[in-house]
């Protein structure tokens, strides 16, 4: 379940590095928010709170990873940034201030990797949590219309010069004749340095209905967006001559009154 607990150091830092691409489309949420207090479930080595305190000093972040080496990766950086490998931990050192909840790249994870008992465990820490003023998420999310064929043409561009790695995506995840299948095949063929772990993800485990499904009453969406980064339509374009990629990042926003 802890995919950094038994790797090296060299693939911590390699996949720290990579996430770090994304950052700007990350912090969709920077305006949108009106708290001076962050709580990122699922922070890796907290990058995202180094990125959101050059943007405003007066930030306090609190980061929990289930990683230690994550944890430690990041630990010591900035004063102004805690984080934890235990989540009680994280909630005993909080105050009162009003504060955002930062679901980013967790969920798809948490429904991935989880059971029915971890699952719930993250429900009852986040969406189902009435400690949170605000809860920002951004993930690979689709809309259920992904679940649809495939563009044969799309098919036979991948299938032309993907190689052996697209014959072990489609025995571990299906054929890339179905679009979801095909989007998910052009998410992860890049990351080349752990292909077995890539494979066995479930990228996009819940579509956009499901995720609204699980948001109580409480809280109001108060922004939504759909939009893949450009860079990895581009490398799909580049690499493949893929043009139509189905956005698949959904950015969300919810308020409690
Ligand atoms: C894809 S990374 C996202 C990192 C960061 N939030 C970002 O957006 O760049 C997912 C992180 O969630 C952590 N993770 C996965 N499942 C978790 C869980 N159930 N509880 C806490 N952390 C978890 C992993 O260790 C990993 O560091």
């Amino acid at each position: 379940m802890n995919m950094f607990s038994e790797v090296g150091r060299e693939r911590v830092e390699s996949y720290a590095i990579d996430l770090s691409f994304s950052m700007r489309d990350k912090l969709f949420f920077f305006d949108k928010v009106d708290t001076k207090t962050f709580v990122d479930y699922g922070c890796a080595d907290g990058e995202m709170g180094r990125a959101l305190r050059r943007l405003d000093g007066s930030i306090r972040y609190f980061g929990y990873d289930m990683s230690p080496a994550m944890i430690a990766r990041g630990r010591g950086i900035d004063p102004g940034i805690e984080l934890y490998d235990r989540w009680d931990e994280l909630t005993s050192s909080l105050d009162d201030e009003p504060a955002t909840l930062i679901l980013s790249s967790i969920i798809h994870e948490v429904y991935s990797y989880g059971n029915l008992a971890s699952i719930s465990t993250f429900l009852r820490r986040t969406l189902r949590n009435a400690r949170w003023r605000r809860i920002v998420i951004r993930d690979m999310i689709p809309d259920a219309g992904v679940y649809r064929r495939s563009d044969l043409r799309d098919v036979e561009k991948i299938r032309a010069v993907a190689g052996s790695r697209l014959a072990e995506y489609e025995v571990r995840r299906g054929s890339i004749e179905m679009q979801a299948n095909l989007l998910g095949f052009l998410l992860r063929y890049r990351y080349e340095s752990d292909w077995a772990r890539e494979l066995d993800e479930d990228y996009m485990p819940l579509t956009e209905r499901q995720l609204m499904m699980l948001i109580p009453e409480d809280l109001t969406v108060t922004y939504v967006s759909r939009r893949t980064p450009s860079f990895i339509k581009k490398r799909a374009r580049l690499d493949f001559g893929i043009k139509n990629f189905d956005d698949v990042h959904l950015s969300v926003v919810l308020s409690r009154s």
